[in-house]
């Protein structure tokens, strides 16, 4: 079970820059916001843009399994399996491959890696989609399509290149080669897959992009790769469960989105920096840092006064970013919460050598015979304690392991505390306005009929500048 310990968010720790004990304990007004929140939750959970609370819920959950698994077990005769999507369709696909398949799955050969390689195509550097197509043979590939809505523009340039590839590659039968994750009834990428008999898996209605990585839209290219999606499911359930208890003592993510909106909208520290003490865990913090940021970042709340509300998702890769960041973190300004990830039991972990001759080097002697799991360990409770020197406040989320299941609790854990983050700034958490602008340039300036306003409104904007040195 993954726990917070966040006895360094405290005043009794970190002086002023901490919370008051008082402010959290039982029967304080912060403890009783919580229950009627918990309460609100609990009419609202599982309807509108909250639906993606049932994609561990019977009946979703099992019938989205039953549909993945024939699928992903006939995507085992590919060579490589290339996810199409940007953004909330993207992001999860990465987070769950890298925390839960070997940093060398696409090196490994096809007899020890579990299913095809797997690449996530999540942007359109041509140099880059390039070269993953360079080592993908379009006839040993799957494409794996995933758009909510189809008409995001990225992800309709990819899927007219490998169209195009398919096309000269295979003939009438290259739509055998793609799996699209799309709404059920409507949309660009629907019309085309009802066209062209494109084999479909469906992104639910109610559940926006970056609420997704437990549906089809991040499962379908784990269960391909060999991950237990059920123990996944398992663990978001398990959290859910532990998060629907009103005591905020004994509800994970209604304490952490106390804290991390207290500190940020109280304390000054609106930057919100996640820090894994385990490379699996790094891209992770991606998915969270779109998570938190497009959630919360909202200029209008409920009654629609402007807010400007949100706080900034910073990622950060222990120890590695030890030598990088962290005298920033602990001399420049007090604006931050850290949060460490921690992880017990790594699944392998190696010993430092005594010296082979026996005469060790006395400045490292130290090293020899200790684990890099444990210098590991001991890399983050330095960190931990030199923040706490600063009066930097952070917490530590601990992995008891980096299985499916603690990867489906933290999933949870994360998307249930933004609901309740959500409550707490009165903004709505599922919505993201300020996206369409770049879009509907982007559509301008791309020649998209019907949008060549923005075209002029561009040009005039950026119109030709002297200041350029
Ligand atoms: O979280 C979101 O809603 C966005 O990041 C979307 O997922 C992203 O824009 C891709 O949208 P679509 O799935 O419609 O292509």
């Amino acid at each position: 079970m993954i726990t917070i310990n966040y006895a360094n968010m405290l005043s009794t720790r970190v002086g002023p820059h901490g919370l008051d004990e008082a402010r959290i304990a039982p029967g304080s007004a912060a403890a009783e916001g919580i229950k009627s929140l918990t309460q609100s939750l609990a009419k609202t959970k599982g309807t509108n843009w909250e639906r993606w609370y049932n994609l561990w819920q019977e009946p979703m959950r099992s019938e989205h399994v039953a549909a993945i698994k024939p699928i992903a077990k006939d995507a085992q005769k590919y060579e490589n399996l290339v996810v199409l999507g940007i953004g909330g369709s993207a992001l999860g696909n990465i987070a769950l491959q890298s925390a839960l398949n070997p940093a060398t799955h696409n090196l490994q050969s096809s007899k020890d890696r579990s299913g095809p390689r797997v690449f996530v195509v999540d942007n359109v550097d041509p140099v880059y989609l390039d070269s993953i197509l360079k080592v993908c043979d379009p006839k040993k590939t799957l494409f794996n399509v995933v758009s909510k809505s189809g008409e995001t523009a990225e992800t309709a340039a990819q899927f007219m290149i490998i169209r195009e590839r398919l096309q000269q590659a295979l003939g009438k039968k290259w739509a055998s080669h793609v799996v699209a994750i799309t709404d059920p009834e409507k949309g660009t990428m629907r019309t085309i897959c009802d066209q062209e008999g494109i084999t479909t898996l469906p992104v639910p209605d109610g559940v926006g992009g970056r609420f997704s990585s437990l549906s089809p839209v991040g499962l379908f290219s784990a269960a391909c790769a060999g991950i237990d999606i059920e123990a996944m499911l398992d663990g978001a359930k398990a959290m859910d469960e532990r998060c629907s208890n009103e005591d905020l003592h004994k509800n994970p993510a209604a304490m952490l989105a106390l804290l991390l909106v207290e500190m940020g909208t109280r304390k000054g520290k609106p930057n919100h920096v996640m820090m894994p003490y385990c490379n699996s865990l790094y891209l992770m913090a991606d998915w969270y840092r779109q998570l938190w940021a497009e959630s919360l970042g909202k200029k209008f709340d409920l009654n629609n006064e402007i807010v400007f509300s949100g706080f900034t998702p910073i990622k950060a890769l222990g120890a590695t970013d030890q030598h990088s960041q962290v005298q920033l973190y602990r001399e420049g300004p007090n604006d931050k919460v850290f949060m460490f990830l921690e992880v017990e039991e790594f699944d392998t972990d190696i010993t430092i050598p005594t010296s082979a001759d026996g005469k060790g080097i006395e400045a490292i002697e130290y090293l020899e015979g200790q684990s890099l799991a444990t210098l590991l360990s001991a890399e983050k409770r330095a960190t931990e304690y030199a923040l706490l020197d600063s009066v930097r406040p952070n917490m530590t989320i601990q992995f008891p392991k980096v299985d499916a299941h603690h990867i489906g609790e933290f999933i949870a854990l994360w998307q249930i505390a933004t609901s309740y983050a959500g409550l707490m700034l009165n903004i709505d958490p599922y919505d993201q306005p300020a996206v369409e602008t770049g879009k509907k340039a982007t559509f301008g300036l791309m020649g998209r009929e019907g949008y060549s306003e923005w075209l002029t409104k561009v040009n005039d904007a950026l119109g030709e500048t002297s200041h350029t040195i």
